[in-house]
C-alpha cells in the first residue's frame, strides 16, 4: 500500500495521513487514531489494520500495510457484503 492509498475507506483517510498522525501525536492506544479524520469510526473494516499500524509504530517501525490496495479494497467489499473477513477463522 502506498501513502496516498486510503486505509479508512469510509472517511478517505490515507496511509500517509495515519503515518503522520502516529509520528506527530504518538497516541497511547490505537483507538485514538479515530482523531485522525474519523479513521475507523465507520464500518469497522479498517480497525484491525489501524491496530496493526499502531503496534508497528509502538515498535519503532514506520507503519505500513503489506499487500495490494486492490486486495484491500476487495476485502472491504466482501466484509460489507458478508460481515466476515477473508482471513478470519470460521
Ligand atoms: S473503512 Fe474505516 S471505518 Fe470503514
Amino acid at each position: 500500500m502506498q501513502p496516498n492509498d486510503h486505509v479508512c475507506l469510509c472517511f478517505g483517510v490515507s496511509l500517509g495521513k495515519i503515518q503522520n498522525y502516529l509520528a506527530r501525536e504518538d497516541p497511547k492506544v490505537a483507538s485514538l487514531i479515530s482523531e485522525c479524520l474519523g479513521a475507523g469510526t465507520g464500518c469497522g473494516w479498517c480497525v484491525p489494520y489501524l491496530k496493526d499500524l499502531h503496534a508497528q509504530h509502538q515498535c519503532g517501525i514506520k507503519p505500513t500495510i503489506e499487500g495490494s490496495t486492490e486486495d484491500y479494497k476487495e476485502g472491504r467489499v466482501q466484509f460489507k457484503d458478508t460481515g466476515k473477513r477473508a482471513d478470519a477463522e470460521e
